[in-house]
């Protein structure tokens, strides 16, 4: 009989991924001047010996400045690619496939990691100031636009010569992803962060050809996205993770035309652009973190019908949902259903790491051995 959908192999460019539950990126918030620590070998070792078909590492900036919080990964340097090599290495050891999400934070840098915020509590800056760390007068974005006045650092509207540097940025990081041995790349697009904040009419007020019209705002994200590809190469995997809504009040687009906000419909249109420039193998369907006044209905599976919709207007295009899935039978049924190609867990996996062993259980998979998977040394990792 047929597995299971969430347990059917996917083989994308050549890159076979054991199932379809895979673990979506998580920020530890513990790099050491952007170096992989032993915390992120154990953290992403753990889930790599325990059946997940793949594992995203956390948004690692292009650039110093493009870090989060000053405790945020990177691959802006060539030290920083051993440490990530041997995360690597481990998870190929074990049969799980391993990839890496490329970003850059834009107006959204330079702020304390979460623990920190949490001890400051709403209300303060959470802004790292230079003698913690930080950089804020090194923050840059589409426009001149705080994403909190009172919080975030105030960003300089960046210039051409500040795109194309950070373009570079990216192919010297996808350069270095050949290096350590990822088996695919994901171009970070979601969340309030640099390539976002560009898409987005809300924080997006350029007058210049990269901002006004949606063909302007998609200009220079399309651009990376192009660029990491010819750096990656076109036999390899490229993901891109997008918001497909900033959940600001009020619809998409005027009755006049206008675009209001960022939202599905020019996700979609997105999606297939670059599905038709064949520079993106998987789409993974976020949404939010570019507005603060954002209003969520939170829910399981609440950015599902994102991806369901994406999935309709271009059936080629492999997309993933990602959102408060916690239940395999739910899961399973979203792929099945062809709402998705594949599910993403992030705080499901942290709360239960063995959580596509418990799936495999409850659908009647058998878990195969580390002798009978060819391979494959973990007892955990494989299916038939
Ligand atoms: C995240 N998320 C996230 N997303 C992303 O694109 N890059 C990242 O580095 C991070 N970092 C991160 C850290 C932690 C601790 C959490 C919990 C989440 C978002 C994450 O990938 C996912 O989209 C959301 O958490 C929703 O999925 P879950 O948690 O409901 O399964």
């Amino acid at each position: 009989a047929d597995p299971p959908a969430l347990f059917k192999p996917l083989t994308i460019k050549g890159v076979e991924f054991k199932n379809r539950i895979w673990a979506a990126p998580m920020c530890q918030y513990s790099s050491q001047d952007g170096h992989a620590t032993d915390w992120h070998f154990v953290h992403i070792g753990s889930l790599a010996t325990r059946g997940v078909g793949s594992i995203c590492i956390e948004a690692t900036a292009v650039v110093p400045e493009g870090r989060i919080s000053p405790e945020d990964a990177g691959l802006w340097t060539d030290s920083q690619i051993a440490p990530l090599k041997r995360i690597v290495e481990f998870s190929h050891a074990h049969g799980t496939k391993i990839g890496i999400q490329l970003a850059h934070a834009g107006r959204k840098a330079s702020t304390y990691a979460p623990w920190i915020k949490d001890r400051m509590g709403h209300g303060t800056s959470w802004t790292a100031q230079v003698d913690e760390n930080g950089w804020p007068d090194n923050t840059y974005a589409p426009s001149a636009i705080s994403f909190h006045d009172k919080i975030y650092p105030d960003p300089k509207a960046m210039t051409e010569e500040d795109m194309k540097y950070v373009e570079d940025a990216f192919v010297a990081a996808a350069k270095r992803c050949h290096e350590v041995g990822f088996d695919f790349i994901e171009v970070h697009a979601a969340h309030g962060y640099l390539i976002h904040e560009f898409v987005s009419p809300l924080s997006n007020h350029r007058t210049d050809e990269y901002g006004g019209s949606l063909e302007n705002r998609l200009r220079f994200p399309t651009r990376i996205v192009q660029r990491v590809r010819e750096a990656w190469g076109h036999d390899k995997p490229l993901f891109v993770r997008i918001s497909a809504s900033d959940w600001a009040e009020g619809p998409e687009k005027s009755e006049d035309g206008k675009w209001l906000q960022w939202g599905i419909e020019q996700s979609t249109i997105w999606a297939g652009e670059l599905h038709k420039q064949g520079i993106c193998d998987f789409l993974d369907a976020s949404s939010g973190g570019n507005w603060q006044e954002q209003k969520i209905p939170v829910k399981h599976g609440y950015q599902v019908h994102f991806s369901e919709a994406i999935k309709k207007a271009h059936p080629d295009l492999l997309v993933g949902a990602v959102g408060m899935i916690t239940d395999p039978l739910e899961a399973e049924a979203y792929v099945k259903e062809g709402k998705a190609d594949v599910v993403s867990l992030a705080r499901g996996l942290l709360r239960d790491p063995h959580w596509a062993l418990s799936a495999a259980k409850l659908l009647g998979v058998q878990v195969k051995s580390a002798n009978q998977a060819s391979g494959c040394r973990s007892t955990v990792s494989c299916y038939n």
